[in-house]
């Protein structure tokens, strides 16, 4: 099938990718020239495993093309997904004016009827307003073509998203028109092979699916956190109850672990942007704004097991002058990924307080360095062994690979104290007391 994609950020480079990969032909806009001609040459604006490969040979095969040309894309694809971003408005409500340029810019130039995709995380009732301007502009133009509008929400998770797209565990199709589920179908139906994935229903369902999704894995998440929290006052191991609630299917093990604090570019977004959406409809959504709350107070966290360390309450000078080493800054391991981070919320901390911060983290030091600038209190180190060399403590944010089972005897010879501050529960603390470290994790420290 021919398919065009608006929006060549994450979301639709991994999808329009995989399409292209599965046979159909692709055609990608965006409006950022730099972004089109580098992709041309194979160069991916983002880190994710397994995406360059498949854009270079997708490329080169000729499925996949990239232009900023927008006319091109309209006449281009029969299917027409909007991938473009919805950033959070000074309310948290999503900005949806990306998401209806693209469909005014569809209605300016087919010539034939169209289906166009909301593929974007949008809020539930954007279908609508997608529809209304598309109709409107074909008002305008005195044209009486007729277009479908899908809800189509993604699912993919950073780090893992090629896989996620290739074998997605459901296909959500939010439609009212049978012919649109028939293409949809048809353009699915590579992935749709072992058992029966897709998943029909009405399109404002589809839209609150999505939202529905995020904010209940970010529910676990914080309650979860919230759990830790009391598990620490009572003096039990929230390690072992995690095993032990996560033991009955009906919890499960899958986004139970404790930590620093969710972040990324979709969970605090998302329980962001439902909680305005129930602002809007005279619904108060007490859990969504607990979990936001729990976050909040969870990515202070380790700050505060440092604050009580190092006597910062007494002496607000304790740190100053200090240098942490600081394993992971990413919001997850596998991506490069910066956005709502607990490292930065710790970093801008430990700044605050006058301490240094050197910084280990494989794939995210790039962007730190984009955020943040040059500054004398942050170092980029080119291991993790690097980062502990004279530091005061050890931190750490995010949970890569290779941070789960360092040498301990290096670690205490480089550290000038043997300290760690770990918001990922990577170590035994027993363990690691009868190596004679400090050891801080979340929801244990009894
Ligand atoms: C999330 C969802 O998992 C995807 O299904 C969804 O498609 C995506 O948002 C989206 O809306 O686009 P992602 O943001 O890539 O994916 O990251 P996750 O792997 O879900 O992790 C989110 C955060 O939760 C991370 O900061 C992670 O450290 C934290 N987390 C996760 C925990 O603190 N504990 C857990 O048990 C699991």
């Amino acid at each position: 099938m021919k398919v065009t994609f608006y929006g060549i950020g994450y979301v639709g480079l991994v999808q329009a990718t995989v399409f292209a990969d599965a046979g159909h032909d692709v055609c990608c806009v965006d409006i950022d020239e730099t972004r089109i001609e580098n992709l041309k040459k194979g160069i991916i604006p983002i880190y994710e495993p397994g995406l360059t490969p498949l854009v270079e040979k997708n490329f080169a095969e000729g499925r996949l093309t990239f232009t900023t040309d927008a006319q091109f894309g309209v006449e281009f694809g029969e299917l027409q997904f909007i991938a473009v971003g919805t950033p959070p408005d000074e309310d948290g409500s999503a900005d949806l004016k990306y998401v209806l340029k693209v469909a005014e810019t569809i209605a300016t130039y087919m010539q034939k009827p169209k289906v166009i995709i909301d593929k974007s995380t949008v809020p539930v009732g954007t279908a609508d307003k997608v529809k209304a301007t598309i109709q409107s502009t074909l008002n305008e133009r005195k044209s009486d073509l007729t277009f479908s509008v899908v809800s189509n929400p993604e699912f993919l998770k950073e780090g893992a998203a090629v896989n996620d797209c290739k074998r997605p565990d459901r296909i959500i199709i939010g439609t009212d028109s049978a012919d649109a589920e028939e293409q949809m179908r048809e353009l699915y139906a590579p992935f749709n092979r072992n058992h029966e994935k897709i998943i029909v229903m009405d399109i404002k369902s589809a839209e609150l699916t999505k939202y529905a999704a995020n904010c209940m894995l970010a529910t676990k998440i914080s309650f979860m956190n919230e759990m830790a929290n009391i598990a620490e006052r009572v003096g039990a191991d929230i390690e072992h109850v995690r095993h032990g609630i996560g033991s009955d299917p009906r919890i499960g093990y899958q986004f139970i672990y404790p930590g620093c604090g969710y972040g990324g570019s979709c969970f605090p977004k998302d329980v962001q942007a439902l909680v305005r959406t129930t602002d809007g409809i005279g619904y108060e959504s007490k859990i969504l704004k607990a979990v936001e709350a729990v976050n909040y107070a969870q990515k202070h966290k380790l700050f505060e097991y440092i604050t009580n360390h190092y006597g910062l309450e007494k002496n607000p000078d304790a740190i100053k002058g200090k240098t942490f080493a600081l394993w992971g800054l990413s919001f997850k391991p596998n991506t490069d990924d910066m956005r709502e981070a607990p490292s930065r919320v710790l970093m801008e901390q430990l700044w605050k307080a006058g301490a240094k911060v050197q910084a280990y983290d494989p794939e995210a030091m790039e962007e730190t360095q984009r955020i943040y600038g040059a500054r004398n209190d942050l170092n980029f180190m080119g291991t993790k062994e690097s980062a502990l060399n004279n530091a005061d403590a050890l931190i750490i944010c995010t949970e890569w690979q290779n941070f789960k089972a360092p040498d301990f005897s290096l670690m205490k010879s480089l550290l000038t104290t043997p300290v760690i501050f770990d918001g990922r529960n990577l170590f035994e603390p027993r363990r690691l007391k009868n190596k004679g470290f400090s050891y801080y994790s979340i929801g244990r420290n009894i």
